[in-house]
Formats: C-alpha cells, sequence, structure tokens
C-alpha cells in the first residue's frame, strides 16, 4: 500500500469514463508515477508531461557546469519537484547538504515528502518555504556562511501550470489567481481589478514583449469592467477578442502565443518577479564560497536579459571569474522530448 504524508485526508479517487483522461484530477495513474510506470512513460514518449509532476530540463547541462562535489553545499532555489535535487544529491554525498527553496506552500510539502522516499534525510535535504530573495537569512538560519553551488530554474513548475485551481493556465478553466504562492499578496483578477489602460500596456510590453499590447489593453480593461475578468477563460476570451482586429493571416500565425504571453506578463506582476530575481541577482555573491558555481535557467526574454547583465556587470568588478558568453540551449531532442524545455536558456558564472 502507498503511502501519503501524514494528515493527508482520504479521498475516494476520481472517475473518469473512456481509456483516456483529460481532467488534471482525473489523472490519478499520472500524479503518482511511482505506482504506475508504465502509464507515466507513454505519456512521456508522447511528448508530454505527467499530471502533477515536472521533469527537469537541461539536466546533463546543470549538472556539468555545476562541477558537483562530495561535502558540497548546494542551494536549490526552485526546488519546484525536486528533478534538479534528486540528480544533484547522489553527487554531494558522502558529507553534502542541499537547501531545497520554493515559494509555493502547495507543492513543497509534496516534493518534500517525495524525497524522504527516496531516502534523503533530514540532514541531507533540508526544504525551505520562502522567497530565493530571502537567501542570505536562510543560510544564516543554517549557520551557513555561504553555499559551493547555487542552481535557480525560474518560473512555473509543471505541476503549478498544469493545475487549474491555480489558475496559470489558459487551457483550463480556473480561478485568475497566478500566485505562486497564495497566501501572500492578491490573485491576479483583484489586481488587474485597479489597473489603467497605459499601466496594462507597459506591463505586457515590459513582461512579455508583447507586440499587440495597444490592441489588447483597451478590450481587458472593456472586459474587466463588464465581468471582471475572475476566471481563466474570462481573460483568454477577451484576448482572442483584441486580436480580431488584426488581419486574419496574422491572427493564424499567432495562435495562442498573445495568450500565452498575456498570461506570462500578468503572473511576472502579481508574483514580483522581476523584484525577486533582481534582489537574488544581487545577493548571489556574497552566497557563495570562493569558487563557488552558480546555473541559472530562464525561460524569456525578460528574466535572461537581467541575468546576462548582472553576471557580466560583475565579472567585469573581478566578482566571478568566469561566466558564458554563449548561452546553453536544449537539443533538439530534448525539445521534442520535452516541448516545455523550448525557450530555456542556461548561464552560469564562477565567483573569484
Ligand atoms: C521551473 S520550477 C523548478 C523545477 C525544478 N528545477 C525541478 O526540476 O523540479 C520553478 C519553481 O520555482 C518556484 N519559484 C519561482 N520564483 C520563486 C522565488 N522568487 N522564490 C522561491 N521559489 C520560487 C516556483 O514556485 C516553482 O516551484
Amino acid at each position: 500500500m502507498d503511502s501519503l504524508p501524514e494528515g493527508t485526508p482520504h479521498r475516494r479517487r476520481p472517475r473518469y469514463k473512456g481509456k483516456n483522461p483529460r481532467d488534471f484530477d482525473y489523472k490519478y495513474k499520472e500524479h503518482r508515477p511511482e505506482l504506475y510506470p508504465e502509464t507515466v512513460d507513454k505519456v512521456i514518449a508522447s511528448g508530454k508531461t505527467p499530471a502533477g509532476t515536472h521533469r527537469p530540463i537541461l539536466l546533463n547541462e546543470v549538472l556539468h557546469v555545476l562541477r558537483l562535489q562530495p561535502k558540497d553545499v548546494v542551494v536549490d532555489a526552485t526546488l519546484g519537484y525536486g528533478g534538479h535535487s534528486c540528480a544533484i544529491l547522489p553527487f554531494i554525498l558522502p558529507g553534502g547538504r542541499l537547501i531545497g527553496i520554493d515559494s509555493d506552500p502547495v507543492e513543497l510539502p509534496k516534493t518534500e515528502f517525495r524525497l524522504r522516499q527516496l531516502g534523503f534525510s533530514p540532514e541531507v535535504f533540508i526544504p525551505c518555504h520562502s522567497n530565493f530573495a530571502a537567501l542570505p537569512k536562510i543560510l544564516a538560519a543554517n549557520e551557513l556562511h555561504g553555499a559551493d553551488v547555487i542552481i535557480a530554474d525560474l518560473g512555473l513548475s509543471s505541476m503549478q501550470l498544469d493545475n487549474p485551481a491555480r489558475g496559470f493556465s489558459f487551457k483550463s478553466e480556473g480561478s485568475l489567481d497566478l500566485r505562486m504562492n497564495p497566501s501572500k499578496g492578491v490573485p491576479a483578477w483583484q489586481y488587474l481589478a485597479n489597473l489603467d489602460q497605459e499601466t496594462i500596456i507597459e506591463l505586457l510590453i515590459e513582461n512579455a514583449d508583447e507586440p499587440h499590447a495597444r490592441i489588447i489593453a483597451p478590450i481587458l480593461v472593456e472586459d474587466r469592467d463588464r465581468n471582471g475578468l475572475r476566471t481563466t477563460t474570462l481573460l483568454a476570451q477577451s484576448v482572442r477578442r483584441a486580436l480580431l482586429t488584426l488581419p486574419k493571416a496574422l491572427r493564424e500565425l499567432e495562435g495562442d502565443a498573445p495568450i500565452r504571453r498575456v498570461f506570462q506578463a500578468i503572473r511576472i506582476e502579481v508574483n514580483e518577479e522581476f523584484q525577486a530575481l533582481q534582489a537574488f541577482l544581487r545577493i548571489l555573491p556574497t552566497c557563495l564560497n570562493k569558487a563557488g558555481r552558480v546555473a541559472i535557467l530562464t525561460f524569456h526574454s525578460g528574466e535572461d536579459r537581467r541575468v546576462k547583465k548582472s553576471f557580466q556587470q560583475q565579472m567585469r568588478a573581478g566578482i566571478y571569474s568566469a561566466t558564458n558568453d554563449e548561452v546553453t540551449r536544449p537539443s533538439l531532442e530534448e525539445i521534442r522530448s520535452n516541448p516545455r524545455a523550448t525557450s530555456a536558456k542556461l548561464r552560469w558564472a564562477i565567483k573569484s
């Protein structure tokens, strides 16, 4: 019998009609990869991510640049499903420790449970519910002066994206929440309630390079004032309505990309992602031991620009001794097997 984290209420398994469930909650086999490996293998082979899981991106490339050794102190600043952490941990044993930070209180306990089941004890794997911008405090609380290795894999996990209750995806109906930490701040629909048209245009351009920002923003304001844009579907419909003014050929060429970008832009704002990233990049060198290595995976130009600029500035200041000029990107094979890797870029730096 499989065990669940203590305190998890017993729930009857949801039933579905037919062979291939489409809804997140009905994909119970995918939620339990350890019990249904064949189902999970089939889903992965079809280029998808099994529901409730996440596939680590650029894993071999990340392991290569981190040059892990036994006794290393590692910080995984974005623990997620623990995909990168699980691969890192065997390299730092014996004697190493990994602190896994995540701001998501929904997924973090599940990941902790999974890693404990895999045999990583509290001496070796230390989960931490926090924003990664608080890294200096987290190190101090663990009586550490610095880390040998820091990894950050920015953005959303597949568990967050695929769970309609989190409101991250326009592909399923859900409340327009978009918060990684639902106990902090306000949901996206509430945040949007107070924005004027110009502010929306600015955030669409700044956070997602949205070329149709000036067409989309007035329609969003109109629909918001009419229906509140409280759900993922209402926001997606509003963007689609705005795009009706585009020439048909361009609209078809764009497909769902503008909707994805609008969700991204609002998510970045609601979670204050750029503020957290800027703070993290600033404090990084003080959190690394001498010759410490940092690797950061980004997923859009707003993130990559900031990481590149910070690493280059700190290289010129002599704080880092090396960084990559050319970003590392996923191979075609990885993209084919996991399309969510498509826009990933890896940058790394070494502390002097
Ligand atoms: C792409 S996922 C990481 C996946 C992980 N590398 C793996 O292989 O399973 C990014 C994770 O970072 C978390 N996150 C994003 N911004 C954060 C921040 N500022 N502080 C802490 N966690 C953050 C998200 O909640 C999410 O779980």
